[in-house]
């Protein structure tokens, strides 16, 4: 990881910015190297609540505290598991968020009542600079709203919240392009919730393999069975012969993953299905990859997308 750059003037008078509106408990969608969320101070329960609404989201959808650093997470759990803080050494600053038991402090409106708060060191110059200023954790979910594709740019945040977010911090393009993997540390061994931008064979390898995957229902409210979904229908194909297949029985249809390598399919993936719906495309056949690396955040996020929805 490149060290961090001392912010040219812009930069730093944006982040200065940012820090006032969050200081006074307004909502700053913040870039990470996965996807953009819509930040408040964690420890302000009117400025979380109005994550809530501006999202549409339920409010037992608990939220994931950005932190500045490991060492901080010890003023979110006072009783951190071993696991939490060799996977924090490992893969921080970067995609994975780790549930730990949460201090008294932390306010039931950010965990959904759980005893439980997911943290995250997130990669990325402008937020990790915001965050180290902040001083506290910025409760953040991803800036779009309830259920649809998250946003990767900040011209995507502009379009899904419009006036609903008090400023957007332009960072450019999300270079991982899907969210971070989620890994519940309360339990033993860990379990994966949320398949993300750091392979589950890399966490499964630091912890000596013990690690398994979510069971029973609702470990993750917001585990939903539909869930990353553009307006068009996504339709799944398994190998190149069944995407030809489906597209030649889709009119209107537009391809997508086939010759990418998962690097390129993750980063570009929620552009894609918010390009077919800009194209007023009916459906996107899409190219389900590998279970393998990056390809198992991009299938969990493909099948949601697929899945059969109300509206
Ligand atoms: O990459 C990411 O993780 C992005 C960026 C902005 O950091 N954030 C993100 O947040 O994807 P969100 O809210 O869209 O998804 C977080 C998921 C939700 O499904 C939520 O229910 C789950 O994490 N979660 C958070 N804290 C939890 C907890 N204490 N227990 C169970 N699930 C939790
Ligand atoms: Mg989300």
């Amino acid at each position: 990881m490149a060290p961090p750059r001392p912010s040219d003037p812009v930069e730093h008078a944006a982040i200065e910015h940012g820090l006032a509106i969050l200081r006074s408990g307004g909502l700053v969608a913040i870039p990470t190297e996965t996807v953009y969320g819509l930040a408040a101070d964690a420890s302000n329960e009117q400025a979380v609540r109005r994550i809530f609404a501006v999202k549409g989201r339920p409010v037992d959808h608990p939220l994931i505290v950005h932190i500045a650093d490991a060492a901080s997470m010890t003023e979110w759990s006072h009783d951190l598991p071993a696991s939490a803080a060799l996977l924090a050494e490992a893969c921080w600053p970067g995609p994975l968020t780790v549930l730990v038991p949460k201090a008294a402090h932390v306010l039931d409106v950010v965990t959904g009542g759980r005893t439980s708060v997911g943290l995250r060191v997130p990669a990325h110059r402008i937020t990790g600079e915001l965050l180290r200023r902040f001083g506290g954790g910025l409760a953040a979910p991803s800036a779009n709203r309830f259920g649809k594709v998250s946003p990767t740019t900040a011209q995507h945040v502009h379009n899904d919240l419009g006036d609903d977010v008090d400023l957007v911090l332009d960072g450019g393009p999300c270079p991982v392009g899907v969210e971070s993997t989620i890994v519940d540390c309360t339990v033993d061994p860990p379990q994966v919730l949320r398949p993300g931008g750091i392979p589950t064979e890399h966490i499964s390898a630091l912890l000596d393999g013990r690690l398994t995957h979510a069971s029973g229902p609702n470990r993750a409210p917001g585990m939903l069975a539909s869930h990353y979904a553009p307006h068009c229908r996504v339709l799944l194909a398994g190998d190149g012969d069944e995407m030809d297949d489906l597209a030649a029985a889709t009119p209107g249809s537009i391809t997508m993953g086939l010759d990418v390598d998962l690097a390129d399919y993750a980063q570009n993936l929620y552009q894609w299905l918010r390009d077919a719906d800009i194209g007023g495309r009916s459906a996107v056949v899409a190219l389900l990859p590998p279970a393998r690396g990056l390809g198992h955040a991009i299938r969990d996020r493909l099948i949601k997308a697929a899945a059969h929805r109300a509206d």
